[in-house]
């Protein structure tokens, strides 16, 4: 497989750093954008760069310079009692730095990799679970039609995930 230029969001922090590893150990060229809001900068691999910046602000001008042909979306904040207690915080993470990160791959025509579902879609579970195993009632999949409509207005290709509802 031919290296690709790639931007890793998040990857100072836990799943983000191990991709950028598996990246680098191809002989791809990797560009890094993490806040350091909870990664660290240590958890950085040396084979790639690292730019301390927030997903929210535009990212125009580290695309143009970096012309990634794939994007790694796993900034995020992750931390569930954040999400209860600021809601508005979590959103602009969350919701409209993910868009943030779409359109400026979109300009770029840049394919995103977006994934972001945790085990907790299937519940509390007493044996391990499968994939293939039923999801906890108040998980919805954001199947075609959410992905579908991203996808229309970024004019990227957005996998399905899924999101917990509120309830
Ligand atoms: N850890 C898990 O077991 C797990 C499992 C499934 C899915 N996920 C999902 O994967 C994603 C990453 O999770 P993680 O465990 O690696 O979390 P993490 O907190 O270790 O990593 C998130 C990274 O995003 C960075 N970040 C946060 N806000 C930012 C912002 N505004 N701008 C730029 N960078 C920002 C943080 O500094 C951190 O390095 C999350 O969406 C999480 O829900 C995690």
């Amino acid at each position: 497989m031919r290296p690709v230029r790639a931007v890793v969001t998040g990857g100072a922090g836990f799943i983000g750093s191990h991709v950028v590893d598996a990246l680098v150990a191809r002989g791809d060229e990797v560009a890094v954008v993490d806040s350091l809001v909870h990664g660290k900068r240590e958890n950085v691999s040396p084979g790639a760069e690292l730019h301390v910046q927030d997903i929210r602000e535009p990212l125009d001008d580290l695309f143009d310079e970096v012309r990634p042909e794939a994007v790694f979306h796993l900034a995020a904040q992750a931390d569930v009692r954040v999400s209860v207690e600021r809601p508005v915080e979590d959103a602009e993470v969350n919701v409209l730095g993910t868009v943030r990160i779409l359109e400026t791959a979109r300009r770029c025509g840049a394919q995103v990799i977006f994934s972001s579902t945790g085990g907790a879609i299937y519940g509390e579970c007493t044996t391990p679970a499968r994939e293939s195993s039923q999801f906890a009632d108040q998980v919805t999949l954001v199947s075609s039609p959410v992905s579908n409509d991203l996808g229309r207005a970024t004019g990227v290709s957005v996998p399905a995930g899924a999101v917990s509802r509120c309830s």
